[in-house]
């Protein structure tokens, strides 16, 4: 796939920057949403530091305001128009400039509500977040609104400025976009098509995090293991052309001690990537493997092409291939015509899987999907009441299985101070638990062995050995 040619943007952010020369300007960016959109504002951030925006974590100082939104369930929706309402006040008052981008911008509906309702002077979506330098440009030269939403199936953009949030753990997308468009999920509407990047480019940006003292990354994409399958198709690429010959190469740059990836869909879950998690000694071992449902009549409705036998059988393959596998997972309770049998399915399958980590989802209804349009909704109250039931199994599993924990001794990487206890470290296990303990600061970046000697539901108690 072709590269996006950035030069005119690089010319941009050195425009804005000379706008912003006399004196310091100060930016605000509230990011909604899943890694990729935590990715995609690091990239916003990198361009406005170029551009000699500081940024502020208080909106009230900012002379610019971000919005980087996500669509993927209701409660974000929410929250978006109640943050429009707050920043109107400050654009009255003292002319604070408000952009809007990300996943919500690409509907329709939204962005004409927003256009009706609410002050803004800069949207842009998913396929022109390069596109801001210019954007912002023309918003303050012109003193107009600027609406630069387009809709394609997406391109490649590499080169982007990046300011990322820690400096121990990074993520890198290495796909945008999705082809699978489960009957629930919008994102295939709002990110376009599949497109992978080139492994050099990849390998590139991870060799570099590895010399600034990176030691863990994650690898991003809405469906990881169907990395260059396109490409692939149309006789676009040479060289390491999947997912598994990826995992491979990123596992031999020096220095990267920790890879995870998020998310596999399991009907393309191949051996090869069995293989490759088994064999690379810096693969995570914890998977994170989206159920979505236990029913294999929903998954049917919801277009998962996997069955619940399917499912386990796969998960039962990998206690098989990988020593010490574990797995997290994503469910989605409430979809239009689930029955009690069906969300009794989810739970069994909850309870033999035993997962580690477990994200729970109420059916949200989003406009343009199938499922928005089905008949047979589920009241909300069903839907509640179920969701409660989840969790309770959950919680319940949650504490067993961290009481496994006691008296091992686990290998962690070392983030920092403790947010709810400043005087301890914390860091997370292979299998991505939070591990509080006592130590000093030169630890932090290191993996150290702990022993844990206590559970506390959200985290353990360790000591280091
Ligand atoms: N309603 C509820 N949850 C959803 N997800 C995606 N779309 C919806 C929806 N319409 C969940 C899925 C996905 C995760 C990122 O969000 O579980 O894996
Ligand atoms: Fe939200 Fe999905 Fe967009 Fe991520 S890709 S920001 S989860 S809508």
């Amino acid at each position: 796939m072709e590269k996006v040619n950035i030069t005119k943007q690089l010319d941009y952010m050195q425009k804005v920057k000379e706008l912003n020369k006399d004196r310091d300007y100060a930016y605000y960016i509230l990011t909604m949403g899943c890694q990729l959109n935590e990715n995609d504002s690091e990239k916003i951030c990198g361009m406005l530091e170029e551009m000699n925006y500081k940024r502020t974590e208080n909106m009230q100082d900012a002379d610019l305001v971000i919005f980087n939104t996500c669509c993927v369930r209701e409660n974000a929706e929410e929250k978006l128009f109640g943050k429009l309402g707050e920043v109107k006040r400050l654009k009255e008052e003292k002319g604070t400039i408000i952009a809007i981008g990300g996943c919500m911008m690409q509907e329709k509906h939204i962005v004409e509500k927003i256009k009706k309702s609410y002050k803004y002077d800069v949207i842009f979506g998913t396929h022109t977040l390069h596109k801001f330098p210019q954007d912002l440009y023309k918003a303050i030269i012109e003193q107009k609104r600027i609406d630069d939403i387009i809709d394609i199936d997406g391109e490649i953009i590499e080169g982007l400025p990046i300011k990322r949030n820690d400096n121990i753990r990074a993520s890198v997308t290495i796909m945008n976009g999705c082809n699978n468009f489960c009957s629930y999920c919008i994102v295939p509407y709002v990110r376009g098509r599949e497109r992978s990047r080139d492994a050099n480019d990849i390998l590139e940006e991870i060799k570099e995090l590895a010399d600034k003292g990176y030691k863990e990354i994650t690898l991003l994409g809405q469906n990881v293991n169907s990395y260059m399958v396109v490409e692939k198709s149309k006789n676009e690429v040479s060289g390491i052309d999947s997912f598994a010959k990826l995992l491979k190469e990123v596992n031999k740059v020096e220095g990267i001690e920790k890879i995870r990836f998020i998310s596999p869909h399991p009907k393309d879950f191949t051996d090869d990537v069995i293989e490759a998690i088994s064999t690379c000694k810096k693969v995570s071992k914890l998977i994170h493997l989206p159920l979505q449902s236990g029913s294999t009549e929903i998954l049917k409705v919801m277009n998962r092409k996997y069955t619940k036998e399917q499912y386990l059988n796969l998960v039962d393959k990998m206690k098989e291939r990988i020593p010490d596998v574990k797995f997290s997972t994503d469910i989605i309770v409430g979809f239009p015509g689930e029955t009690e049998e069906d969300f009794e399915d989810t739970l069994n399958v909850v309870r033999k899987v035993g997962f580690e980590q477990v994200f729970m989802f109420i059916y949200s209804r989003r406009v343009g999907t199938p499922a928005d349009k089905m008949e047979n909704q589920v009241p909300e109250e069903i839907k509640h009441k179920r969701f409660d039931r989840l969790k309770e199994l959950y919680e319940m599993q949650m504490a067993q299985n961290n009481k496994k924990y006691i008296g091992t001794i686990q290998n962690i990487l070392v983030e920092g101070y403790s947010k709810n206890n400043e005087n301890m470290l914390t860091g997370r296990t292979d299998s991505n638990k939070v591990v509080v303990f006592n130590g000093e600061d030169s630890l932090i970046g290191k993996f150290i062995d702990v022993e844990i000697i206590s559970e506390h539901m959200w985290y353990l108690k360790g000591e280091r050995k």
